[in-house]
């Protein structure tokens, strides 16, 4: 679908709104906003959320929210063991950290001790590049995003379901040396202000896919919700990122898997929580019928080795 680009994104229940997206530029304005008017920063973090929600890059949504996630959050206080010192997190698949931010706030408020956060996502930022007269937004990667022809915006980061604009879509993307004289113009972060603001939250660009060595050993809780759907990645994959995810623990950290599931207009968290015990997984429990694929991770709980599972 062609959408209109607007300023900031409508408020929920405007008429058009389905119609519109908001400006990249727009999370800028946000950031900023929030750092210098905090009385304010919850309704403009939310808007912060909400346009990271529109973003899709090559057919994955960012979708992000302020407490999308409680049941997993419930979970994994109760399994973490009580008169633990201190917690250090990773979250993969994090999108704007601002649910990662929701964990640590609540890790700190009822375990009173200190807890620390590593965010890590795919993509983290938007590079915007400029024509005479357009505007093509990327990630740093490359990956196209979104295009913008004056006040007309089309997804590119996704397949459209409306063929006109599928089309152009297409064309656009193969038109290869009018894309290649666009040049870097603006950085646009996507991270979330309470999660850049919190001094105890680090944020990573990285591959949830590949092996990252100095993660080894050096977390608590490895939680990974929304991120392990059979639309973005194979089984091979899936078991992949488990497995590098299982030699992130520490001993006895607790692996967090779950998914915010349709169920009717709203959705349903379902998942599961896992503690390692020596190189292998122990379940400790699930939650609304527990994580879809934890069959698949039988492997992990026979307690054949981390670091097999992730060669
Ligand atoms: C639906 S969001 C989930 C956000 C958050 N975990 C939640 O549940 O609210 C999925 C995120 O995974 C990220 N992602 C996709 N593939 C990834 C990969 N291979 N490694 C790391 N992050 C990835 C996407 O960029 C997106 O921000």
């Amino acid at each position: 679908m062609f959408k209109w680009m607007t300023r900031r994104l409508p408020p929920p229940g405007a008429v058009f709104r389905w119609s519109c997206l908001p400006q990249p530029e727009r999370l800028l304005e946000l950031a900023e906003s929030a750092a210098s008017s905090p009385a304010n920063a919850a309704e403009l973090c939310d808007e912060f959320s909400a346009i990271i929600t529109s973003i899709w890059i090559n057919d994955v949504n960012k979708r992000t929210a302020r407490g999308r996630l409680p049941l997993t959050l419930s979970a994994i206080v109760d399994a973490l063991p009580r008169g633990i010192e201190k917690v250090r997190c990773l979250d993969l698949g994090a999108s704007d950290g601002v649910s990662t931010h929701d964990l640590v706030c609540l890790l700190r408020e009822q375990l009173r001790v200190p807890v620390s956060a590593c965010a890590v996502d795919l993509h983290t930022r938007l590079i915007r590049h400029d024509g005479r007269w357009l505007r093509e937004y990327r990630t740093s990667d490359g990956s196209p995003v979104l295009l913008r022809v004056g006040p007309i915006g089309l997804r590119l980061g996704r397949t459209l379901s409306f063929p006109p604009a599928e089309l152009c879509r297409t064309l656009y993307l193969q038109w290869r040396r009018l894309r290649a004289g666009l040049r870097p113009a603006q950085v646009i972060p996507l991270i979330h202000p309470l999660a850049a603001g919190d001094p105890d939250i680090t944020v990573r660009e990285a591959d949830a896919l590949q092996h990252c060595p100095r993660f080894a050993g050096a977390f608590e809780v490895v939680r990974i919700s929304n991120l392990l759907n059979l639309s973005y990645f194979s089984r091979s994959e899936i078991e992949q990122i488990v497995g590098h995810a299982v030699t992130y623990l520490a001993e006895s950290g607790l692996l967090v898997l779950s998914k915010n599931q349709p169920n009717g207009g709203a959705t349903a968290e379902r998942g599961s929580v896992w503690r390692r015990t020596g190189a292998g997984l122990r379940r400790v429990c699930d939650f609304n019928g527990g994580f879809e694929l934890r069959d698949w991770l039988r492997q992990f709980e026979a307690g054949e080795t981390a670091a097999r599972a992730a060669a």
